[in-house]
Parts: C-alpha cells; sequence; structure tokens
C-alpha cells in the first residue's frame, strides 16, 4: 500500500518540533496530561495500542498556538500515563488533504503495520460568497510507529459515497474497528445541506474498497448540529455511541450551550444496524472537554480520552508555546443505566507521599491540612453533614491558590449542585469560568477523585458517575488547597502526589 514519499511539509514540521520543543522547560509542561509538543493541538487522534505501546497521535499545528493547516502530533507511551513525544506522523502535503489532514483513528493490522485512517480536506473552488467550497473524503497511511506512508490510492471513501442529501463539506472523522467477521467498518461524521448531522458508517473487506453500510444515527435537531468525532463499541451489554455535536443549545441541568459531548446507550437493530437509543448524558459535565476517541486495552478495558479544551473557550489562550491537552485516559463503565469514567489504573503507580485524615471537622473556618498541597496530587475528599438534622449548606474546597489566585469546587447537598469555578484562577481573557451539574445518585455523602495537574483539574464525581474538566492557567507556585463549610461538615481526605 504505496510507498515512502519525500514530504518537505513533513520534514519542515519535524525540524520544526526537533529545533524548538525540547527548549521548552518540563516546568512549564503538564506533568502528567499530554500536551501539543509545540504550537497548537485539538482532537486526540490515532488512539491505538500497536507494537507494545501506546499511541495517540493529534490535531497538531506546530507553527503557532493557533489552529492551522492540520498535522499530525504524535506520542507513545507503555502505561497511558507518561508520554514520550515523537516527531509529527502527517503534513497536509497530498492534493487531496491540502487543507489539511483531519481527525481520525487507528488500528493494528497484525501484521507489522499500523494503519490511520483520516479525514482529508482540500479546496475545491470558491462558493457564491467567495469563500473556499472544501471537499472533505477518507484517507489511509500505514507506518511502523514512526513514519507513515499515505497509500497512493487516497481517498478510500470520497465524496460521491455519501448518501443523498448529505454535504462533501462536512463528512470527517473516522473511526476504524475491525469486526468479528473480519470485516473492516468506520463510522463518519456527516451532515446533511440543511444543517442536520448523522452517523454513517461503511464497510470493507480489504481496507482499499468501502460502501455505504448503514446510517448509524441521526441527529434529528436534537442536539445541535453536526455530530463530529464519533466512536461507537460495545461496553458491559450496551452499544455505547460518542458524539461531539455542535451549536448545541442548553438542556435542563444536563447538556450546555456550545460544542459538547454526548453519550447515546443503546442496542443494534439486528436488521438494519442502526443504534436503538435507549439513554442520553453529557460526557463532561466540566468547561474544556471535546471530541472524544476510545481504545480497547489488550486486557479487555475500554478506555477514552478526549481533547482537554473546547472551541468555544480556546481564546483563554496561554502565554506558552504549546496550546492544547489531552484529558487522562479514562477507564469506562456502564453503571445503572450510565456511562461511568475512572482515571485508568495505571494513574495509581504514580502515586506517592499518601497523606490521610479522617473525620476532619469544619465548621465555618477555612482550613488547611498539613501535608495536603501541590499541583499534581490525586486527592480524594469525603464530605457528609456532621448532623442530619442540621445539615451544612455549602461545602467548598480551593486549590491552586495562593495570596492572590485560587479556583474552587463547591456542592450544596440540598440541591445535590456541584460547581467547579476558575474566575480567580489567573484568567485574562472573558471565558466561561464556571459550570454546574447535578449529583446523580447522591446519598448523604459527596465523593471527589481530583486529579490536579499545573494546567488543569479533573473531578470524577462518586465511582465517576459525572466528570468535570477544567483548564486552569495559575502559576505552578499556587499549591494552596484548603477547605471550608458553610454549616457543620466532617470530610475524609487523602492525598497523593503525582509524577
Ligand atoms: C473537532 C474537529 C473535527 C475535525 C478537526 C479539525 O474538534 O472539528 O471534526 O476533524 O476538529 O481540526
Amino acid at each position: 500500500m504505496g510507498t515512502y514519499t519525500d514530504s518537505e511539509l513533513l520534514y519542515a514540521a519535524r525540524r520544526h518540533e526537533a529545533l524548538f520543543s525540547d527548549n521548552i522547560p518540563a516546568s512549564e509542561r503538564p506533568q502528567l496530561h499530554l500536551p501539543a509538543r509545540i504550537g497548537w493541538m485539538n482532537d486526540p487522534n490515532g488512539f491505538s495500542y500497536f507494537d507494545g505501546h501506546y499511541h495517540l497521535f493529534y490535531q497538531y499545528y506546530p507553527y503557532d498556538s493557533k489552529w492551522g493547516p492540520m498535522h499530525w502530533g504524535h506520542a507513545v507511551s507503555d502505561d497511558l500515563v507518561h508520554w514520550e513525544m515523537l516527531p509529527a506522523a502527517m503534513a497536509p502535503d497530498q492534493p487531496y488533504d491540502g487543507q489539511g489532514c483531519f481527525s481520525g483513528s487507528a488500528l493494528d493490522l497484525g501484521d507489522g503495520r499500523h494503519l490511520l485512517m483520516y479525514t482529508g480536506v482540500r479546496e475545491v473552488g470558491k462558493n457564491l460568497d467567495g469563500s473556499v467550497n472544501l471537499q472533505q473524503t477518507q484517507c489511509l497511511a500505514v507506518g511502523d510507529g514512526l513514519d507513515y506512508v499515505k497509500y497512493d490510492g487516497n481517498p478510500v471513501i470520497s465524496s460521491d459515497m455519501l448518501p443523498e442529501g448529505f454535504n462533501p463539506e462536512h463528512f470527517r472523522d473516522p473511526k476504524i474497528w475491525r469486526g468479528d467477521d473480519g470485516v473492516y467498518h468506520a463510522v463518519m461524521g456527516a451532515r446533511t445541506y440543511e444543517g442536520d448531522g448523522s452517523i454513517l458508517q461503511y464497510r470493507s473487506a480489504d481496507l482499499l474498497h468501502w460502501e455505504f453500510e448503514c446510517v448509524l444515527a441521526t441527529n434529528g435537531g436534537r442536539y445541535g448540529t453536526m455530530w463530529e468525532c464519533p466512536d461507537t463499541f460495545e461496553l458491559d451489554g450496551k452499544q455505547v455511541l460518542l458524539v461531539s455535536p455542535q451549536d448545541m443549545l442548553a438542556e435542563s441541568n444536563e447538556f450546555i450551550s456550545g460544542n459538547g459531548t454526548l453519550a447515546i446507550l443503546g442496542h443494534l437493530d439486528p436488521e438494519t444496524g442502526t443504534l436503538v437509543e435507549e439513554h442520553h448524558q453529557s460526557v463532561d459535565y466540566g468547561i474544556d472537554f471535546y471530541a472524544t476517541q476510545t481504545l480497547l486495552t489488550p486486557d479487555g478495558r475500554r478506555v477514552m480520552v478526549g481533547w482537554m479544551q473546547n472551541w468555544d473557550t480556546i481564546s483563554m489562550g496561554n502565554d506558552l508555546p504549546w496550546f492544547g491537552q489531552i484529558t487522562l485516559p479514562r477507564e469506562l463503565s456502564i453503571r445503572n443505566g450510565r456511562l461511568c469514567q475512572w482515571p485508568v489504573r495505571e494513574l495509581d503507580a504514580a502515586r506517592s507521599n499518601r497523606v490521610a485524615y479522617e473525620g476532619i471537622e469544619l465548621d465555618h473556618e477555612v482550613l488547611s491540612l498539613d501535608g495536603v498541597k501541590g499541583r499534581c496530587v490525586d486527592l480524594s475528599v469525603t464530605v457528609r453533614c456532621a448532623d442530619e438534622a442540621d445539615p451544612y449548606r455549602e461545602f467548598a474546597l480551593w486549590f491552586a491558590g495562593d495570596e492572590h489566585f485560587h479556583s474552587s469546587i463547591r456542592f450544596r447537598p440540598y440541591d445535590r449542585v456541584l460547581k467547579i469555578n476558575r474566575k480567580h484562577s489567573g484568567l485574562r481573557r472573558a471565558v466561561v469560568y464556571h459550570r454546574k451539574c447535578v449529583v446523580h445518585d447522591y446519598d448523604g455523602t459527596l465523593r471527589l477523585r481530583i486529579i490536579i495537574d499545573r494546567f488543569s483539574v479533573e473531578v470524577f464525581v462518586g465511582q465517576g458517575e459525572q466528570t468535570m474538566t477544567m483548564c486552569i492557567p495559575t502559576d505552578g507556585s499556587a499549591d494552596g488547597i484548603s477547605f471550608f463549610s458553610d454549616g457543620h461538615a466532617v470530610i475524609d481526605v487523602e492525598k497523593f502526589d503525582l509524577a
């Protein structure tokens, strides 16, 4: 499949990375979250296990901390927690992807070859209003885990393979898998001319010849417009579809406006292959989360990552030569009909310096605990009323704090509202700074697992029934953690440093 081609654009990107990314001090990078090697990062791509390593690619523009013609950045890990940055894997260097190598996925072909399937974006002319008319098609590249060659028969899924009514300008983000029957399948996001999103499924026996298989799911105007970055898999007896809808309207306490994430749980109709939908939920209730992708680990765990940013808040920027991070990989499960997430168990081996307190009483004074501070920590907190007959009104945890800055997590038991807030985190742009969710399954004890890294926080509620993810720009020297309760509460705290 193809031959090695010299790509000036790829070599230029690799030279640029090698020259400038090593100068970035470790203290200006996240400790455990994968950031852009240099420049800009958006969606995680090609999350896969190949040749004994986990591979994670990403949407990448190495030359600026802003979105630009998309390359694929690349990193590998042995434990899903510590990442080694590799040279860029693809550049937009072909006629069919000259406007960008957009999101896609990867597959171990089992014969020493690693397959990338991605969206090639090309300009096909100008629209009547003078804007560029783009066409999105699905393309392949194969490689050895370091160098990748694009297939010379690209694209393998072209616009004329779209069902009627779909707009070739919005047909992207293939997620490929091999079925039990040995047949390859891939799902893509697509948009009708009217602007409604659908997830289209294609099939192929040999990876090179594809045919339309079915419409896996149709938005029908329920959740935003276009659905980007689909992923679908079976988990705990359910069929799961993850998508990232654009232009969402807020709905109750479940969905926010803008770019969101949606998990649909259901089962496949055996006749049509279409998803019969049973349950809908947000994947994450925080601020900075979008474009999820999963892999299956060799020991059978379904693990998800997401872009730890959101198109609606990228103007928060940072003063660093990189922008954009990937969440910690999260193990997925289904409990009580909900999609649950938990940091991968490999994170436990990165923990040290345990400090624990039990039965600490909080009653209107701000409390700090010896040994409980830091900017790379795994913190577990449980909160309960000291007296059920006289419940506390609000609990607050401040982190990344010093005399100028702090971010907070707050909980009110009477309406089960949990809030994250970064108003005083050092933000210099007027971006969304707080979010709330209503805690499901609240039984009188609030349980939080909070992963704080230099530029982010990920909050896992209960046993992972809900998560809230948020980036913070606060200087790493602000490492204070403190607790407060309006009313009488009792807390347990366990803290580990992460390295
Ligand atoms: C989602 C997305 C994808 C697209 C990529 C382009 O964030 O818009 O649909 O492939 O980003 O960078």
